[in-house]
């Protein structure tokens, strides 16, 4: 506890020791991730990517690694339609676009000579939004709201019900995250009020370098305002540590409103599931049948 870059430090050459193949340093990047790993002996064999949502933030990451002379071998662009923490601003992400985000650091990477594939993230719905980005110069897309509501996705199956059930106005960019990220997530999303007693110390999350949370000090202003209660709500910030764990923040990308249109609803009124494997497929063909994403061949052909 309160030494989150010494902690990051271990987690990363745990998983470099265990063998790992390659790691995507991912929400509240790091700046200086590479230089915490360029010690261990497989620095430069695992592959280390990063996601950013701007090219101001991928000029600063290499301006800061450059002394480790290690480029990312990828980097994931993450719009403002994707699921979970976001890097926008609270009240300016409707400003943002991926394409035009993704446009960009496709020139600059041109202009400066690099070679870095980009992997664009963040409301690739559909086949054919896949195949204008691989067009357009993405080596892949990375994915997540369409697998939310797969078999093999390991949510509780009353969240994705939730997730298909829910319609665009169920869905919200709030300000409940201790990280100080603006957060994408269902309205209906249990932990949103809870008053839960903080969990620090049996979860084991850190926040900033100090130890500190907000929602320790919302929870305790709370608990002052309301001595004699035995129950507290807080909305202004949430337990992040605990809801995540319980699965009780429904976070999710823009476009689970549109979930409910890849699938069929059954007698009880419950939607079914799908596999990874048809949604897989799904993406593999654009709306005018062209394959958007390679086909893999059949084993033993
Ligand atoms: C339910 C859910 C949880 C997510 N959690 C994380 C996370 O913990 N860390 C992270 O970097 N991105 C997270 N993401 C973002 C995805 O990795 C991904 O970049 C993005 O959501 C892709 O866009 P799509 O959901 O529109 O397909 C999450 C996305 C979803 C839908």
């Amino acid at each position: 506890m309160n030494a989150p870059k010494e902690t990051l430090k271990v987690r990363l050459a745990a998983a470099l020791d265990a063998g790992i193949d390659g790691i995507t340093l991912a929400a509240g990047l790091h700046l200086g991730s590479m230089g915490l790993m360029e010690e261990h002996p497989r620095f430069r064999d695992a592959k280390i990517g990063i996601i950013v949502s701007s090219l101001r933030a991928l000029q600063l990451f290499l301006r800061k690694n450059a002394r480790t002379g290690r480029l990312p071998d990828y980097v994931v662009v993450e719009g403002p339609l994707a699921g979970g923490h976001l890097g926008f601003g609270l009240d300016d992400w409707r400003k943002y676009d991926l394409h035009t985000i993704f446009t960009e650091i496709v020139a600059w990477l041109k202009a400066e000579n690099l070679d870095i594939p980009l992997i664009p993230a963040g409301g690739i719905f559909t086949g054919s939004d896949a195949t204008r980005f691989l067009e357009d110069g993405a080596a892949a897309v990375q994915l997540a709201t369409r697998f939310t509501v797969t078999k093999e996705c390991g949510l509780p199956e009353q969240a994705k019900q939730e997730y298909f059930k829910a319609d665009e106005d169920d869905i919200e960019v709030n300000g409940i995250s201790p990280t100080g990220y603006p957060m994408r997530m269902l309205k209906n999303s249990p932990g949103i009020g809870a008053g839960t007693h903080p969990n620090c110390e049996s979860f084991g999350y850190l926040l900033d370098a100090s130890g500190h949370c907000s929602y320790i000090d919302a929870y305790n202003r709370e608990v002052a305002a309301h001595p004699e209660a035995k129950k507290i709500a807080v909305y202004d910030k949430t337990c992040l540590c605990t809801h995540m764990r319980n699965f009780d923040i429904w976070t999710c990308g823009h476009f689970t409103y549109r979930l409910k249109d890849t699938t069929l609803r059954d007698e009880t009124g419950n939607y079914q599931m799908l596999s990874a494997e048809h949604v897989f497929k799904d993406y593999q063909f654009s709306k005018d049948g062209r394959i958007a994403l390679p086909v893999p061949t059949p084993e033993g052909s």
